[in-house]
Order: C-alpha cells, then structure tokens, then sequence
C-alpha cells in the first residue's frame, strides 16, 4: 500500500456527511458504526469457516421453512446483540426470525431508527468457500417515540428508506452503503480493523452484457421470460449478445457484480414461486435503493420494487435489477401482460 495515501474509514466518512447538514444529528451514523462492527465480528468466523467446527446445518430450521447453517445463527444473533446495544435502535427485523424484535429499555424506546437485514445472505454457498453477505436496510419510525417500535415501522415502503447497504465477504470484505448522498464502497483493511473508503461514489453502468438468474428454473417460467432469456443468449453483435451468463446464487454477491461491471439480475416469479423467492423487506428493498441511487433500475415487473407496500415482514416479490438500459428493455419488450 502507498504509505502516503490518505485512508479515510468509513467513521470519518460519515461524519464528513453528517456534517454538511446542519440539523443531523449522527444517529445515522452511529447505527452505520454499529452495523460495520457486527459486520467485521460475522467476518471473523466467516473467514475460518473452515477450521473451527462451525460448518454444516445448525439443525433448526427458520421460519420459511429453510435449514439455517450454524452462521446464519451466529451473524442474526450478532447483529441482534450488537444493535440493542445500540444508542440509536428501536427494534429490528430479520429475515432469519419469524416477528420483528422491539429494544423495550428506556433509552431503544426513544430512538428514532429501525433496522431490517438478511444477516447472511447466500449461505448455501458458505461450504464452498463462495462469497456470501450481509444485508441491511435503517428506516425512520413512525410509531411513538418512548414507546416500543411497532409493526408498521417494518412494513414502510422501500422509497421510505434512510440508508441501506450489503457486506460482502468476499476475496476481500468490503461494505457498500448508500444514503441520499449517494453509493460509496469501503474495503475492510485487516491490519486495522476498519473498513476503508476505496469506491467513491459508485455508479451502475447504464449498460452491460451479463444476465444473471437461475437458469434451471426455465422450464418453470412463462413464456415472455423464456423469450427474454432467447433474446440473452442471442448473436447479434451490435447489442453485445449474447450476454454472458453469471449466476453465483448469492444475492450480495451478483448484485455487487452488478453494479461494478452492469449487467441485468433476475428472480422472477416461477410456477413454484408464484411470489419470485426473494425477501422484499430483507433483500429486494436495500439492493434496490442502493442500485437505484447508484443510477440503476429495480422493478418487480409492475412497479418499481421501492414503491411496494409490504403486508407482511417475510413478503416475497420478483425482482429485475441493473443497469437502467437493459432492465427498460426488459420492461419495454418482455414483460407479462
Ligand atoms: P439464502 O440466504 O437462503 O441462502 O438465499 C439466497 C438467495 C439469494 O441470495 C440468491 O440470489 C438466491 O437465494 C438463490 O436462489 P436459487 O438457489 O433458487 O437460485
């Protein structure tokens, strides 16, 4: 590393933000912290998955019904634990419990944010040594301040969202995190322990010649979608096709793709997902307020997924995401009617 360059961490980044709005008050910031920190312990045991004896199926099984993996358990309880800890969290939700958690002591019941997140997306991949992530999302509540957080401040639209943003771990750990300012991306230095700012205002590109999705699902799909995933793998040398295919099966990890080199991601509703897999609330709402602010698109093929009203905390819904050209095209000429 040049000794002479100036690492700016992502503490002093944010309080550079903070400070150019005279009324913020770095509760924001704060919770940024605090989510870095229990990002960086679930990147300790992520790192020597390997060696200690924490591979393989924990053997409960969470609310949807999944088989979670001995660290799915440990990074939800981590962040749980972190985040009551917290001075400026109300309460959580996450995708690995089935009810929201409200923080009941004095000083949780008068803070002013909740916190939604996947604790560790793409864990089918963590015996394999493939990138996996953490994922969260900070919303403003709109319960009572001094009284405990409630339902509703989990089911707000994802257009509602404050911050949001993923850890990935992946050959390096890096975490990515998108306000109202913009998509900047932090890579963990080890030898300090802090994450360090190394992708400066992100941008999705506008265009891109990857399409991502789970390709054995084809024969569950509509017909509209099997022809959207012709057009993909079709030659024609002026639209760049045909696309290159990448699916690593971990949200985190497609979607950074995604963003740093464009291309369009997919998980449509199927004849077995009749609702698409993904979890709106833990999933589909952050990636898509981080890809939109970074310039890119998200769309469930209806309505932009940010517009949705969520009814319930383990909502599914499908979901287009990526570069803004290739996901308009998708909606101009493949979408269901
Ligand atoms: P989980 O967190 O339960 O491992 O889910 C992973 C998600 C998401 O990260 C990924 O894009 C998708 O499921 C992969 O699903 P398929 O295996 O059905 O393609």
């Amino acid at each position: 590393m040049n000794p002479n360059r100036k690492l700016i961490t992502l503490d002093e980044f944010t309080v550079m933000q903070t400070r150019q709005f005279s009324q913020a008050t770095g509760e924001l910031s704060t919770l940024l912290r605090d989510i870095s920190l229990a990002c960086k312990l679930i990147n300790k045991q992520v790192n020597k998955a390997g060696l200690a004896d924490i591979l393989g199926a924990h053997g409960a099984v969470n609310v949807q019904g999944e088989e979670q993996m001995k660290l799915d358990v440990y990074a939800d309880e981590i962040l749980i634990n972190v985040l009551k800890n917290s001075a400026d969290c109300a309460g959580i939700a996450s995708e690995e419990n089935d009810d929201f958690v409200a923080f009941d002591d004095q000083h949780s019941m008068n803070s002013k944010y909740v916190v939604m997140f996947d604790p560790l997306d793409g864990s089918s991949n963590i015996d394999v040594n493939a990138s996996i992530g953490t994922i969260f999302c900070i919303y403003k509540r709109v319960s009572e301040l001094g009284k405990p957080c409630s339902k509703e401040d989990f089911l707000q639209k994802g257009e509602n969202m404050k911050a949001a943003g993923y850890v990935i771990y992946g050959s390096s750990t890096m975490l990515v995190c998108a306000t109202k300012l913009g998509v900047n991306g932090f890579t963990l230095e080890p030898s300090i322990g802090e994450f360090c700012l190394s992708h400066r205002d992100m941008k999705c590109k506008e265009d891109g010649k990857i399409y991502s999705v789970n390709q054995g699902n084809t024969n569950k799909l509509s017909d509209k979608l099997r022809a959207y995933l012709d057009y993909c793998m079709e030659e024609d040398k002026e639209t760049n096709r045909p696309y290159s295919h990448r699916y690593i099966g971990s949200m985190v990890a497609d979607l950074h793709r995604t963003l740093i080199k464009g291309g369009i991601f997919m998980y449509p509703a199927d004849k077995k997902n009749v609702h698409g897999k993904l979890r709106l609330l833990y999933e589909c709402n952050p990636m898509s307020f981080i890809v939109e602010k970074a310039g890119g698109v998200s769309t469930t093929g209806e309505q932009r997924v940010l517009e949705v009203q969520p009814q319930e905390l383990h909502q599914r819904v499908p979901i287009f995401i990526g570069s803004k050209n290739m996901v308009n095209y998708y909606l101009e000429n493949y979408k269901e009617d």
